[in-house]
């Protein structure tokens, strides 16, 4: 999963980099390695999942990326540029498991926050096709309270889409839908994705979601969280539900399963150390 960063008619896009990443928290007086000697690359327009036990790290390692929070050792860069350069640049857009929205705005203008945030006269022409691109024509003047949970998280995706951004960061977007659901936005998001092919990077709990949509399923384990194998996906697009009864599917996510749940990725239960277990890991 080596690459350059590539030229393309848009301008340089840009190849993720992460080298030796280290993370530490303080707790209580107690020192939490979040993440230790992460690294990964991946080249322009790949779909990336991380996966892994509660606690390992993956929410971390995503603020990382946004260029939300920095690294106490290693580097992250986007084809040179460092993740603050690409978020102050609007380069980068982010959808997190709460949807987030504005409860006043209409979905048109929660769509339109990050011009605003930045600065940015807004696109609306811009905004009129991500509403499309997200099956939302007809909802623009509604309040998200008026959406369901799923209406919600599209929005939320079509936000971060807003700004057209090389680098698109999705952690848990579908964890709080029933299977149903999560099923119907996996065959979305990767409708958008083949549409704009952001380099996009997916935090998941679901071995089903990341095989069915990445490139690359990158394996963490905890304490210190890191990457503990990475696994390729090689099935061509566009993916379809009926791949899931395949047994080249089945092989790929029993690999996977056997990774998560063999003994050779610590649990949370099992890594946890006396000091820590005062303090909630996991995350709602
Ligand atoms: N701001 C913080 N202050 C203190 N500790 C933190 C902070 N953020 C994360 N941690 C710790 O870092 C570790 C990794 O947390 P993180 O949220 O990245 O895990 P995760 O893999 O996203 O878990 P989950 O799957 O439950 O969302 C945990 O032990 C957590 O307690
Ligand atoms: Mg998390």
């Amino acid at each position: 999963m080596m690459a350059a960063s590539m030229e393309t008619s848009a301008g340089v896009t840009r190849a993720l980099s992460v080298a030796h990443v280290d993370r530490h928290f303080e707790l209580k007086g107690d020192r939490v390695q979040a993440l230790g000697d992460v690294s990964l690359e991946a080249p322009v327009g790949t779909f990336i999942a991380l996966l892994g036990p509660s606690g390992c790290g993956k929410s971390t390692l995503l603020r990382l990326l946004a260029g939300l929070d920095s690294p106490d050792g290693g580097s992250i860069e986007f084809g040179g540029a460092s993740p603050e350069t690409m978020r102050r640049a609007g380069r980068i857009g982010v959808a997190f498991q709460d949807p987030a929205l504005l409860p006043w705005r209409t979905i048109r203008r929660n769509i339109a926050l990050p011009y605003q945030v930045l600065g940015r006269p807004v696109d609306t022409a811009r905004i009129e096709d991500l509403i499309r691109l997200v099956g939302l024509s007809g909802f623009e003047e509604a309040r998200p309270a008026q959406l369901s949970g799923g209406m919600r998280q599209r929005v939320a995706i079509a936000r971060a889409l807003a700004t057209e951004p090389d680098v698109l960061l999705l952690d848990e977007p579908f964890g709080a839908l029933d299977e149903i659901l999560r099923r119907q936005m996996n065959l979305e998001l990767q409708r958008i994705w083949l549409d704009l092919s952001p380099t996009t990077v997916l935090v998941t709990h679901a071995i089903e979601e990341a095989v069915f949509l990445a490139d690359v399923v990158f394996v963490m384990s905890a304490r210190p969280g890191r990457i503990s194998e990475m696994v390729t996906v090689p099935f061509e697009r566009p993916r379809s539900q009926s791949l899931l009864r395949t047994p080249e599917f089945h092989a790929i996510a029993d690999h996977i399963s056997d990774l998560l749940f063999s003994g050779s990725i610590p649990a949370l239960t099992t890594a946890l150390e006396p000091a820590e277990t005062s303090a909630p890991t996991s995350q709602p």
